[in-house]
Protein backbone atom coordinates (compact mmCIF):
# COMPACT_ATOMS: atom_id res chain seq x y z
CA UNK A 1 0.00 0.00 0.00
CA UNK A 2 1.04 3.81 -0.30
CA UNK A 3 1.90 5.37 2.27
CA UNK A 4 -0.29 8.59 4.07
CA UNK A 5 2.99 10.75 2.69
CA UNK A 6 2.98 8.76 -1.11
CA UNK A 7 -0.88 9.87 -0.89
CA UNK A 8 -0.12 13.47 -0.20
CA UNK A 9 2.31 13.56 -2.77
CA UNK A 10 0.00 12.75 -5.24
CA UNK A 11 -2.74 14.99 -4.52
CA UNK A 12 -0.36 17.66 -3.90
CA UNK A 13 1.04 16.96 -7.42
CA UNK A 14 -2.53 16.72 -9.20
CA UNK A 15 -3.17 19.88 -7.66
CA UNK A 16 -0.24 21.52 -8.68
CA UNK A 17 -1.20 19.97 -12.35
CA UNK A 18 2.42 18.46 -12.80
CA UNK A 19 2.16 15.19 -14.64
CA UNK A 20 5.87 14.27 -14.50
CA UNK A 21 5.55 14.25 -10.78
CA UNK A 22 2.19 12.50 -10.33
CA UNK A 23 3.63 9.79 -12.48
CA UNK A 24 6.83 9.63 -10.88
CA UNK A 25 5.18 9.44 -7.52
CA UNK A 26 2.93 6.80 -8.74
CA UNK A 27 5.81 4.52 -10.19
CA UNK A 28 7.59 4.92 -6.84
CA UNK A 29 4.61 3.26 -5.24
CA UNK A 30 4.75 0.68 -8.09
CA UNK A 31 8.36 -0.03 -7.33
CA UNK A 32 7.41 -0.02 -3.59
CA UNK A 33 4.97 -3.15 -4.00
CA UNK A 34 7.43 -4.78 -6.21
CA UNK A 35 10.43 -4.78 -3.14
CA UNK A 36 7.68 -6.40 -1.48
CA UNK A 37 7.55 -9.16 -3.23
CA UNK A 38 3.32 -7.81 -4.23
CA UNK A 39 4.28 -8.36 -8.48
CA UNK A 40 0.80 -8.50 -9.73
CA UNK A 41 -0.16 -5.29 -7.86
CA UNK A 42 3.21 -3.52 -9.33
CA UNK A 43 2.63 -4.81 -12.49
CA UNK A 44 -1.10 -3.82 -12.60
CA UNK A 45 -0.04 -0.61 -11.25
CA UNK A 46 2.20 0.07 -14.04
CA UNK A 47 0.19 -1.00 -16.23
CA UNK A 48 -2.26 1.38 -15.65
CA UNK A 49 0.39 4.27 -15.49
CA UNK A 50 1.32 3.42 -18.83
CA UNK A 51 -2.22 3.61 -19.73
CA UNK A 52 -2.78 7.01 -18.40
CA UNK A 53 0.01 8.55 -19.65
CA UNK A 54 -0.64 7.90 -23.36
CA UNK A 55 -4.44 9.11 -23.35
CA UNK A 56 -2.84 12.11 -21.46
CA UNK A 57 -4.15 15.22 -23.23
CA UNK A 58 -1.96 18.42 -23.97
CA UNK A 59 -1.97 20.62 -21.44
CA UNK A 60 -3.73 23.73 -23.38
CA UNK A 61 -2.54 27.20 -21.85
CA UNK A 62 -4.99 29.70 -21.22
CA UNK A 63 -2.48 31.96 -21.29
CA UNK A 64 -2.28 33.63 -24.57
CA UNK A 65 1.76 33.56 -25.55
CA UNK A 66 2.83 37.24 -25.55
CA UNK A 67 4.81 37.47 -28.97
CA UNK A 68 7.85 38.93 -27.58
CA UNK A 69 9.04 37.98 -23.96
CA UNK A 70 12.45 39.76 -22.58
CA UNK A 71 13.87 37.30 -21.39
CA UNK A 72 16.02 37.88 -17.92
CA UNK A 73 18.86 37.32 -16.02
CA UNK A 74 20.73 34.06 -17.17
CA UNK A 75 18.94 33.21 -20.18
CA UNK A 76 19.88 36.32 -21.95
CA UNK A 77 22.93 34.97 -22.92
CA UNK A 78 21.89 31.55 -24.38
CA UNK A 79 18.62 32.31 -26.23
CA UNK A 80 18.44 34.88 -28.82
CA UNK A 81 14.85 36.43 -30.01
CA UNK A 82 14.70 36.18 -33.81
CA UNK A 83 13.30 38.05 -36.20
CA UNK A 84 10.46 36.60 -38.32
CA UNK A 85 9.63 38.98 -40.84
CA UNK A 86 9.36 36.37 -43.74
CA UNK A 87 6.61 35.13 -45.80
CA UNK A 88 6.48 31.32 -46.87
CA UNK A 89 5.89 32.38 -50.33
CA UNK A 90 9.59 33.01 -50.21
CA UNK A 91 10.69 29.87 -48.99
CA UNK A 92 11.75 27.72 -52.28
CA UNK A 93 11.66 23.91 -51.88
CA UNK A 94 11.45 20.80 -53.57
CA UNK A 95 8.06 19.46 -52.94
CA UNK A 96 8.70 16.87 -50.44
CA UNK A 97 9.89 19.01 -48.31
CA UNK A 98 7.33 21.69 -48.82
CA UNK A 99 4.57 19.25 -47.54
CA UNK A 100 6.61 17.88 -44.46
CA UNK A 101 7.02 21.69 -43.27
CA UNK A 102 2.76 22.30 -44.27
CA UNK A 103 2.02 18.92 -42.56
CA UNK A 104 3.72 20.42 -39.51
CA UNK A 105 1.89 23.31 -39.94
CA UNK A 106 -1.29 21.14 -40.09
CA UNK A 107 -0.82 19.79 -36.96
CA UNK A 108 0.20 22.65 -34.97
CA UNK A 109 -3.16 24.05 -36.25
CA UNK A 110 -5.22 21.52 -35.83
CA UNK A 111 -3.65 20.46 -32.66
CA UNK A 112 -6.97 20.44 -30.49
CA UNK A 113 -9.07 18.48 -32.89
CA UNK A 114 -5.73 15.52 -32.69
CA UNK A 115 -5.84 16.24 -28.40
CA UNK A 116 -9.41 15.27 -28.68
CA UNK A 117 -8.25 12.04 -29.88
CA UNK A 118 -4.60 11.52 -27.06
CA UNK A 119 -2.99 12.77 -30.84
CA UNK A 120 0.01 15.15 -30.38
CA UNK A 121 0.68 17.25 -33.57
CA UNK A 122 4.55 16.31 -34.07
CA UNK A 123 7.28 18.96 -33.27
CA UNK A 124 10.43 17.94 -32.63
CA UNK A 125 12.04 18.21 -35.81
CA UNK A 126 15.35 17.96 -37.06
CA UNK A 127 16.51 19.86 -40.45
CA UNK A 128 19.64 18.66 -42.64
CA UNK A 129 20.99 19.61 -45.34
CA UNK A 130 23.64 21.96 -46.90
CA UNK A 131 24.84 25.29 -46.12
CA UNK A 132 22.28 27.83 -47.73
CA UNK A 133 19.20 25.43 -48.46
CA UNK A 134 16.74 27.42 -45.99
CA UNK A 135 16.77 25.34 -42.92
CA UNK A 136 17.25 28.47 -40.51
CA UNK A 137 14.99 30.47 -42.81
CA UNK A 138 11.93 27.31 -42.80
CA UNK A 139 12.33 28.18 -38.32
CA UNK A 140 11.60 31.33 -39.45
CA UNK A 141 8.50 30.73 -41.65
CA UNK A 142 6.88 28.37 -39.15
CA UNK A 143 7.08 30.26 -36.20
CA UNK A 144 5.80 33.58 -38.87
CA UNK A 145 3.07 31.19 -39.21
CA UNK A 146 2.30 29.85 -36.44
CA UNK A 147 2.87 33.48 -35.02
CA UNK A 148 4.89 32.36 -32.55
CA UNK A 149 8.23 34.00 -31.42
CA UNK A 150 11.21 32.33 -32.49
CA UNK A 151 14.45 31.78 -30.11
CA UNK A 152 17.73 30.61 -31.39
CA UNK A 153 20.00 28.99 -29.31
CA UNK A 154 23.44 28.98 -31.14
CA UNK A 155 25.34 25.65 -29.28
CA UNK A 156 28.62 25.93 -30.51
CA UNK A 157 29.21 29.82 -28.48
CA UNK A 158 26.95 27.88 -25.80
CA UNK A 159 30.06 25.55 -25.42
CA UNK A 160 32.66 27.33 -25.43
CA UNK A 161 30.82 30.20 -23.20
CA UNK A 162 29.90 27.87 -20.92
CA UNK A 163 32.34 25.55 -20.48
CA UNK A 164 31.49 23.18 -17.59
CA UNK A 165 28.22 24.55 -17.27
CA UNK A 166 26.58 24.05 -20.85
CA UNK A 167 24.23 20.75 -19.33
CA UNK A 168 22.96 23.42 -16.46
CA UNK A 169 22.44 26.22 -19.40
CA UNK A 170 20.38 23.91 -21.09
CA UNK A 171 18.21 23.10 -18.35
CA UNK A 172 17.67 26.89 -18.01
CA UNK A 173 16.46 26.50 -21.91
CA UNK A 174 14.29 23.78 -21.84
CA UNK A 175 12.70 25.34 -18.91
CA UNK A 176 11.82 28.20 -21.17
CA UNK A 177 10.70 25.55 -23.56
CA UNK A 178 7.97 24.35 -21.63
CA UNK A 179 6.86 28.26 -19.85
CA UNK A 180 6.75 29.63 -22.95
CA UNK A 181 5.29 28.49 -26.22
CA UNK A 182 7.68 29.34 -29.00
CA UNK A 183 9.58 27.77 -31.70
CA UNK A 184 12.72 27.07 -30.35
CA UNK A 185 16.02 26.26 -32.95
CA UNK A 186 19.01 24.67 -31.75
CA UNK A 187 21.21 26.03 -34.68
CA UNK A 188 24.65 24.66 -35.89
CA UNK A 189 23.54 21.40 -34.28
CA UNK A 190 26.74 19.29 -34.92
CA UNK A 191 28.26 21.24 -31.96
CA UNK A 192 26.37 18.84 -29.86
CA UNK A 193 25.29 16.32 -32.20
CA UNK A 194 28.05 14.44 -32.93
CA UNK A 195 28.52 10.93 -32.47
CA UNK A 196 28.71 10.03 -28.85
CA UNK A 197 32.28 7.85 -29.85
CA UNK A 198 34.19 10.17 -32.03
CA UNK A 199 37.42 10.21 -31.72
CA UNK A 200 37.37 13.86 -31.88
CA UNK A 201 35.23 13.82 -29.02
CA UNK A 202 35.27 15.77 -25.82
CA UNK A 203 33.75 14.94 -22.58
CA UNK A 204 31.91 18.11 -22.33
CA UNK A 205 30.62 17.71 -25.87
CA UNK A 206 29.43 14.24 -24.58
CA UNK A 207 27.98 15.28 -21.25
CA UNK A 208 26.16 18.38 -22.85
CA UNK A 209 24.39 15.83 -26.03
CA UNK A 210 23.71 13.05 -23.32
CA UNK A 211 21.86 16.09 -21.49
CA UNK A 212 20.44 17.08 -24.58
CA UNK A 213 18.51 14.35 -25.62
CA UNK A 214 17.48 13.58 -21.79
CA UNK A 215 15.83 16.88 -22.32
CA UNK A 216 14.09 16.11 -25.51
CA UNK A 217 13.10 13.10 -24.78
CA UNK A 218 11.57 14.53 -21.53
CA UNK A 219 9.90 17.60 -23.03
CA UNK A 220 6.23 17.56 -23.17
CA UNK A 221 5.44 21.28 -24.07
CA UNK A 222 3.52 22.84 -26.92
CA UNK A 223 6.63 24.18 -28.45
CA UNK A 224 8.24 23.45 -31.63
CA UNK A 225 11.66 22.18 -30.92
CA UNK A 226 13.88 22.48 -34.15
CA UNK A 227 17.73 21.12 -34.79
CA UNK A 228 19.45 22.25 -37.74
CA UNK A 229 22.89 20.68 -39.18
CA UNK A 230 25.03 20.62 -42.48
CA UNK A 231 26.53 17.38 -41.23
CA UNK A 232 23.90 14.60 -40.52
CA UNK A 233 26.55 12.00 -40.69
CA UNK A 234 28.10 13.12 -37.71
CA UNK A 235 24.92 12.83 -35.73
CA UNK A 236 24.58 9.98 -33.01
CA UNK A 237 21.89 7.51 -34.09
CA UNK A 238 20.42 7.99 -30.35
CA UNK A 239 19.58 11.46 -31.48
CA UNK A 240 17.24 10.39 -34.53
CA UNK A 241 14.84 8.46 -32.41
CA UNK A 242 13.66 11.87 -30.64
CA UNK A 243 12.52 13.92 -33.55
CA UNK A 244 9.14 12.81 -34.85
CA UNK A 245 10.28 14.02 -38.33
CA UNK A 246 13.73 14.37 -40.02
CA UNK A 247 13.69 16.92 -42.73
CA UNK A 248 16.29 16.77 -45.66
CA UNK A 249 16.78 20.19 -47.49
CA UNK A 250 18.79 19.98 -51.06
CA UNK A 251 19.84 22.36 -53.13
CA UNK A 252 17.94 23.19 -55.72
CA UNK A 253 17.20 21.83 -58.68
CA UNK A 254 16.91 24.61 -62.18
CA UNK A 255 13.28 25.21 -61.57
CA UNK A 256 13.81 26.54 -58.15
CA UNK A 257 16.72 28.09 -59.43
CA UNK A 258 14.77 30.34 -61.72
CA UNK A 259 12.01 30.61 -59.45
CA UNK A 260 14.00 32.30 -56.55
CA UNK A 261 15.81 34.61 -59.40
CA UNK A 262 13.05 35.80 -60.32
CA UNK A 263 11.56 36.43 -56.59
CA UNK A 264 14.62 37.92 -56.23
CA UNK A 265 14.12 40.44 -59.50
CA UNK A 266 10.85 41.30 -59.12
CA UNK A 267 11.82 44.94 -59.12
CA UNK A 268 13.48 44.71 -62.79
CA UNK A 269 12.42 43.58 -65.77
CA UNK A 270 13.46 40.05 -66.71
CA UNK A 271 12.34 39.48 -70.05
CA UNK A 272 15.32 39.78 -71.82
CA UNK A 273 16.88 37.33 -69.53
CA UNK A 274 18.12 33.87 -71.29
CA UNK A 275 17.46 31.34 -68.57
CA UNK A 276 19.09 28.06 -70.06
CA UNK A 277 22.50 30.59 -69.44
CA UNK A 278 21.82 31.01 -66.57
CA UNK A 279 20.45 27.89 -64.87
CA UNK A 280 23.39 26.12 -66.68
CA UNK A 281 25.78 28.42 -65.07
CA UNK A 282 23.90 28.40 -61.51
CA UNK A 283 24.30 24.20 -61.55
CA UNK A 284 25.53 23.14 -57.85
CA UNK A 285 24.85 27.02 -56.50
CA UNK A 286 22.71 26.80 -53.37
CA UNK A 287 19.54 28.30 -53.09
CA UNK A 288 21.24 31.66 -50.35
CA UNK A 289 24.30 31.07 -53.28
CA UNK A 290 21.38 32.10 -56.34
CA UNK A 291 19.61 34.35 -54.07
CA UNK A 292 22.78 36.89 -53.68
CA UNK A 293 24.14 36.23 -57.13
CA UNK A 294 20.93 37.79 -57.94
CA UNK A 295 21.93 41.06 -55.24
CA UNK A 296 24.88 41.50 -56.59
CA UNK A 297 23.93 41.85 -60.01
CA UNK A 298 21.28 43.73 -59.30
CA UNK A 299 23.00 46.16 -57.38
CA UNK A 300 25.39 46.70 -60.06
CA UNK A 301 22.32 47.14 -62.31
CA UNK A 302 21.06 49.87 -60.38
CA UNK A 303 24.67 51.33 -60.00
CA UNK A 304 26.18 51.50 -63.20
CA UNK A 305 23.21 50.17 -65.80
CA UNK A 306 20.06 52.58 -65.64
CA UNK A 307 18.52 49.63 -63.52
CA UNK A 308 18.44 47.17 -66.44
CA UNK A 309 19.52 43.90 -65.96
CA UNK A 310 20.94 41.29 -68.56
CA UNK A 311 22.27 38.09 -68.96
CA UNK A 312 26.23 39.13 -68.76
CA UNK A 313 25.39 40.76 -65.36
CA UNK A 314 23.91 37.76 -64.01
CA UNK A 315 26.03 35.77 -65.65
CA UNK A 316 29.35 37.42 -64.31
CA UNK A 317 27.57 37.81 -60.53
CA UNK A 318 26.72 33.79 -60.98
CA UNK A 319 30.52 32.82 -62.03
CA UNK A 320 31.61 35.28 -58.71
CA UNK A 321 29.26 32.70 -56.54
CA UNK A 322 30.38 29.63 -58.54
CA UNK A 323 34.27 31.08 -57.71
CA UNK A 324 33.20 32.06 -54.39
CA UNK A 325 32.31 28.22 -53.70
CA UNK A 326 35.90 26.65 -55.10
N1 LIG B 1 14.90 27.36 -49.91
C1 LIG B 1 15.08 28.69 -49.95
N2 LIG B 1 14.14 29.49 -50.50
C2 LIG B 1 14.32 30.82 -50.55
N3 LIG B 1 15.41 31.44 -50.09
C3 LIG B 1 16.37 30.70 -49.52
C4 LIG B 1 16.26 29.28 -49.43
N4 LIG B 1 17.37 28.81 -48.84
C5 LIG B 1 18.13 29.85 -48.58
N5 LIG B 1 17.55 30.99 -48.98
C6 LIG B 1 18.13 32.36 -48.85
O1 LIG B 1 19.44 32.24 -48.32
C7 LIG B 1 19.52 32.79 -47.00
C8 LIG B 1 20.31 31.86 -46.10
O2 LIG B 1 19.63 30.63 -45.96
P1 LIG B 1 19.52 29.85 -44.55
O3 LIG B 1 20.19 30.68 -43.50
O4 LIG B 1 18.13 29.44 -44.32
O5 LIG B 1 20.41 28.58 -44.87
P2 LIG B 1 20.72 27.34 -43.93
O6 LIG B 1 20.20 26.14 -44.63
O7 LIG B 1 20.27 27.62 -42.57
O8 LIG B 1 22.32 27.31 -44.03
P3 LIG B 1 23.43 26.92 -42.92
O9 LIG B 1 23.49 25.45 -42.92
O10 LIG B 1 24.68 27.55 -43.44
O11 LIG B 1 22.98 27.50 -41.62
C9 LIG B 1 18.08 32.96 -46.56
O12 LIG B 1 17.95 34.04 -45.65
C10 LIG B 1 17.35 33.21 -47.87
O13 LIG B 1 17.51 34.55 -48.26
MG1 LIG C 1 21.30 28.00 -40.83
Amino acid sequence: MATAEQIKALLKSHADRDDQRFYSIALQVAAKEARKGHHNVATDLKLAIEKSQKSLRPVTSTKPTPLTQPLKGELKGLLELTPTGVRKSELVLSDEVRERLEHVLLEQRQKAKLSQFGLLPRRKLLFTGPPGTGKTFSAAVLAAELKLPLYTVVLDSLITRFMGETAAKLRLIFDHIQQTRAVYLFDEFDAIGTQRGAANDVGEIRRVLNSFLMFVEQDRSESLILAATNHPELLDRALYRRFDDIIEFQKPGPEQVKQLMSNRLVAFDTSSLDWEVLLFESEGLSAAEATRACEDAAKEAVLHHDAQINTALMKKAIQRRQAGRR
